[in-house]
């Protein structure tokens, strides 16, 4: 691991300590040696946050010692409590063996929530002209003692109040500083600093001041309006706009660590513009190289009606991973859907490694079901992922999994967008309460205009996790019931404010009682490819029997694949159609599934005209050329379908009646039957209709026998309709045609009058 490569060893630091230093000049004061410095920080645990410091430490070859690791944490809570003296202990033990190396300058930080923006050099430059023997950060916030604000020394402008969590000086002052620590590990570091500082003699002697413009240290905490983010052509740097300067150690402290992770997405050097994302490919894992697949535990759930569910299955069932490395919990909600799932299940069943369902019946609430198909992976040793999907995630790229697995992070989600819309499975800020707030990327980030893997405070939908993380980190069983959150509202919270139980583990019951330092797990998303979309389960009406037929409103995209032919778009591209008779044109438009659903729903509705003259569905009551037939206002699918008229028909009528613009307007628009038995023909006729679309919904031979259509102006017959493709002809005067006899079995057309 990267970090590896910091001096953890006394004898690694002490090297620096006995280099040789340059000799003054009359003027400026030589440059202090980067050499000469050393970070030193307190860490027990290696956080999320603790990588992404280290990180940047190495980005810009700081020399770090970390003081701490491995020891348990007595310091209190520091985020929202008072704590913090377990790190001026270890930092006393510490400077113990540095005091006496006058030129050494220490700079000691924090690192959960700390991000290096700039490197050494000018750290050593700003302190140099600061001109002080110790600098403490600044903030405009008082804490944790208000009684003290009178104490602190005015400020013609600037920020005037101390704040530990960034000090740096020269090694025998700031051992002078810390020498003085007889307190406790829970008791307040920051006091402790504020206090000698706010004595007036020992501000003297030992020549301390703030950094009162932050030029060395921002801390974010109150002060987010003032900073931006400053995008060079190789690093990123944070700008504070009030003072005008670029500060080079970046606090995330008190709630802003939200706010943090969101710079630290760019700095110093995560993303910019001209590169995109510089370390998107570091700590990656290549599939290829392992020896075996990860075994993955599939959490599906259905919470609520879902149209294009079975396309949702088949899509689960192709994704590029190996059948026999997956697991699948399902949790269905729905009544309506337990046809959906037996058919898979019926189907399926053996490809998988294993394969649970939990149904309605069982009651189960969101959170419980969740809480549920986590549980499986977290006590399944075997269990390398957990990768939860809802059933409204649409999977349109097969290698998800693989991409996600390959990225390498705790927690994951691939970014889906509801389609042509800014909603996405992701929130990039989060307003005070809790819920959504829009950051500054938000935008680009879901069109893609900023590609890469994004440290974000809330996902859902879906997402995959690490096995090892579920019996570590989040080894406590309930994430996803939370107050009164949605569950996966509670999920994100749960891993941000993510707290160390280690100290559970301790002897001692007071440290049970103590609060406890901040760990949480970043999340994150990525848009490094196109992974699929979110559909809207809004206004999913499951009155009929195919209700995924009346979703061309509201997902438009999951309606065009799943009904509309494969080969539709060559008819643009390729001139994919033919002319079988004069003016009679041929093309594709339906797919099998769109036919046979629509000939199921006719049926499910069953009030066949009969083919008889009086018609009191129509204008005037009679008519003179009547089929067997049910028109699609009959079953409330008039407005699907004449939007089905103007987005796929129309444009094939420009095509090729050109010069003709079609209104897209139908009043006649029925699906006919024919059979022997009932009505077999239709006697020749014309068409009420600018032009006439025929669509066949089966298949000759294998439905029926016989059947087609003859055009008696050109002597021209079309005996073998093809399933899904539509005959455009025009309606009056030259066509005059007939609906040759179905001999057999049963024949069905979808036929529309257009332009009347
Ligand atoms: C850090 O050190 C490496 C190796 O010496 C060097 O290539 C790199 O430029 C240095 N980085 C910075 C930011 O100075
Ligand atoms: C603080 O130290 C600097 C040198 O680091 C010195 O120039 C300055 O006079 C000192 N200030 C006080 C008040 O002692
Ligand atoms: C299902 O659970 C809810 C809430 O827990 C309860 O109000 C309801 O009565 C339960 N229904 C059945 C059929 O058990
Ligand atoms: C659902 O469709 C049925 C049948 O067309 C209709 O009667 C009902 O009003 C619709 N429900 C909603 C909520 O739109
Ligand atoms: C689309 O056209 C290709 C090539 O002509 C053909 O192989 C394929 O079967 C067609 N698709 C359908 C659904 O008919
Ligand atoms: C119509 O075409 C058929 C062959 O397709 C032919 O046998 C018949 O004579 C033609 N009828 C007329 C009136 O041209
Ligand atoms: C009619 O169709 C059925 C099946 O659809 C088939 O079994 C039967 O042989 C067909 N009859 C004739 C006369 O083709």
């Amino acid at each position: 691991m990267e970090y590896l490569k910091f001096c953890f060893v006394f004898s690694c630091w002490m090297k620096f300590a006995y280099s040789v230093f340059s000799t003054d000049t009359p003027q400026a004061p030589p440059p202090i040696p980067k050499e000469k410095l050393l970070v030193l920080t307190v860490a027990t645990e290696e956080t999320d946050g603790f990588h992404r410091f280290i990180r940047s430490a190495n980005y810009f070859n700081y020399t770090v010692k970390v003081l701490g690791m491995e020891e348990t944490w007595k310091g209190g809570d520091v985020g929202r409590s008072i704590g913090g003296g377990q790190k001026v202990r270890l930092l006393k033990e510490a400077m113990e063996a540095l005091a006496d190396q006058e030129d050494l300058i220490i700079l000691t930080v924090d690192s959960y929530d700390l991000i290096f923006a700039g490197g050494p050099e000018e750290i050593l430059r700003k302190f140099q002209q600061a001109n002080h023997k110790v600098l403490f950060a600044a903030e405009a916030l008082i804490w944790p003692d208000k009684r003290l604000a009178d104490k602190y020394p005015l400020v013609r402008s600037g920020k005037r109040y101390l704040n530990s969590g960034g000090i740096i000086g020269y090694a025998p002052y700031i051992n002078r500083i810390v020498s003085q620590w007889n307190l406790h590990d829970n008791d307040d570091d920051q006091l402790f600093y504020t206090k000698i500082y706010v004595d007036p003699l020992q501000r003297q002697t030992l020549n301390m001041t703030l950094d009162h413009k932050c030029q060395i240290f921002q801390n974010l905490n109150g002060a987010v309006d003032e900073v931006l983010l400053k995008f060079g052509t190789d690093r990123v740097r944070v700008r504070n706009t009030v003072y005008d300067s670029l500060p080079v150690v970046i606090h995330g402290n008190g709630n802003t660590k939200m706010y943090l992770n969101y710079l630290g997405n760019y700095v110093p050097n995560a993303w910019n513009y001209e590169h995109g994302c510089r370390d998107c490919d570091d700590d990656v894992v290549d599939l290829s190289q392992l020896k075996e697949y990860p075994n993955v535990l599939v959490g599906v759930f259905i919470e609520q009606p879902t149209p294009f569910l079975p396309e949702f299955f088949q899509r689960l069932l192709t994704m590029d991973y190996p059948k026999d490395k997956l697991k699948l919990f399902v949790h269905n909600n729905e009544v309506y859907h337990e046809k959906h799932i037996q058919k898979f299940w019926e189907e399926n069943r053996n490809a998988f490694n294993s394969f649970k369902v939990v149904g309605p019946e069982e009651n189960l609430s969101q959170g419980e079901a969740r809480n549920m198909g986590m549980d499986l992976c977290r006590k399944d040793a075997t269990c390398n992922y957990y990768f939860s999907m809802d059933s409204d995630v649409m999977l349109t790229n097969r290698q998800t999994l693989k991409l996600l697995i390959e990225q390498n992070r705790k927690i994951i989600g691939p970014l889906v967008t509801r389609h042509g819309k800014l909603w996405s499975n992701f929130w990039g800020a989060l307003s005070l309460d809790g819920y959504y707030a829009r950051s500054e990327d938000y935008v680009d980030i879901v069109q893609r205009k900023r590609v890469g893997v994004w440290n974000i405070p809330y996902m859902a939908h879906v997402y995959l996790v690490k096995g090892s993380v579920l019996r570590n980190e989040m080894k406590e069983r309930n994430y996803f019931v939370l107050e009164k959150l949605d569950p996966d509202m509670a999920l994100c919270r749960n891993a941000r404010e993510l707290t160390s139980h280690r100290e559970k583990d301790s002897p001692s019951p007071e440290s049970f009682h103590m609060l406890r330092p901040p760990k949480g797990i970043f999340m994150y998303i990525t848009n490094r490819h196109d992974f699929g979309r979110l559909i809207s389960t809004a206004n999913y009406n499951i009155s009929h029997y195919n209700n995924d037929l009346w979703q061309i409103f509201e997902n438009p995209a999951d309606w065009r694949e799943k009904y509309i032919h494969q080969n539709y778009t060559r008819i643009f591209t390729e001139n994919y159609l033919e002319e079988p008779c004069p003016d009679v044109y041929w093309f594709p438009v339906f797919t099998e599934k769109a036919c046979d659903e629509l000939v199921e729903e006719m049926e499910h509705y069953g009030s066949w005209s009969g083919g008889k003259h009086e018609d009191k569905r129509i204008a005037g009551g009679y008519e003179t050329v009547p089929t067997d037939d049910i028109h699609m206002k009959q079953i409330g699918f008039d407005k699907e379908w004449l939007h089905f008229i103007r987005e796929f028909i129309s444009p094939v009528t420009l095509k090729v009646f050109s010069g003709y613009y079609t209104k897209g307007y139908a009043i006649m628009n029925f699906v006919v039957k024919y059979t022997p038995e009932r009505q077999a023909y239709l006697r020749p006729h014309h068409d009420s209709s600018t032009f006439t679309i025929n669509i066949a919904l089966n298949n000759k031979d294998r439905d029926f026998q016989g059947g087609g259509c003859r055009f008696h102006r050109y002597n021209c017959s079309i005996e073998s309709p093809r399933k899904g493709w539509s005959f455009m002809h025009p309606g009056r005067l030259t066509h005059l045609h007939e609906g040759l006899p179905t001999t057999n079995g049963t024949r069905y057309i979808a036929v529309s009058f257009i332009d009347p």
